[in-house]
């Protein structure tokens, strides 16, 4: 008899068992420990009473600066690039650190266009996919560019060249001004020991 009763026990709770797993997703079923699940706190992106625009996440109070971000004040046009170039100081030292960085950030985003020399010969230019003639960063008149004035072009863009702003951090657009220095010294070395192969 007892054994009868320990069966039927065992059968109860095992159907039991079974009746818990329940594949209908619209059922979540019971909540253990419901505080994880709902939070007294607003969530992000809910409506909020508290605030006149209802809306819990709030923006920036105007005229703030986020940690990190260097404001560029500068509209993409040519006297606000001349300005750049008078009030802008490249902050970075050409170290080889820094120039190697320069150089893997040059790779990336430039060569294609500019070459890597900096002659305009990039790969885009060549294959006849990219309709533009990059300017040349090398030669006389790219030596004239001030630090400000590349860093104008970079950050907004320059003509049909689309701005990189978003793309390389400030600290990075700087390290790749000097990269493109070193790469007109070189030019300037090469061209100066053509000049001097001419006149012998
Ligand atoms: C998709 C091709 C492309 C890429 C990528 C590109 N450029 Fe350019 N860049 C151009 C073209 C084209 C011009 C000339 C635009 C014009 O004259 O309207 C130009 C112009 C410039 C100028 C102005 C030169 C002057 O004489 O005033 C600078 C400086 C420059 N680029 C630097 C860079 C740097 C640095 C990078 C990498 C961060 C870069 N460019 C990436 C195509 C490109």
């Amino acid at each position: 008899m007892p054994e009868k009763i320990c069966r039927s026990v065992s059968l109860i709770l095992l159907v039991f068992l079974f009746s818990s797993c329940d594949r209908n997703r619209n059922k979540p079923g019971w909540d253990y420990f419901p505080d994880m699940f709902y939070s007294t706190a607003y969530e992000t992106y809910t409506k909020n009473p508290n605030f006149k625009d209802g809306m819990t996440m709030r923006v920036p109070a105007e005229g703030t600066v986020p940690r990190g971000i260097t404001p560029f004040n500068y509209t993409i046009d040519e006297e606000s690039r001349i300005l750049a170039g008078i009030e802008l100081i490249n902050p970075e030292s050409p170290t080889a650190e820094v120039l190697a960085r320069g150089k893997t950030v040059y790779t990336i985003f430039c060569a294609g266009c500019h070459g890597d020399t900096g002659a305009g010969d990039g790969i885009l230019p060549g294959s006849g996919l990219y309709p533009l003639q990059p300017r040349l960063l090398i030669g006389k008149d790219a030596d004239k560019l001030k630090d400000g004035e590349i860093f104008h072009s970079i950050t907004l863009g320059f003509g049909s060249m689309g701005a990189h702003g978003s793309q390389i951090r400030t600290e990075e657009r700087w390290k790749l001004i000097h990269y493109i220095r070193q790469l007109q010294a070189e030019q300037r070395v090469t061209e100066s020991s053509e000049n001097s192969a001419e006149n012998k």
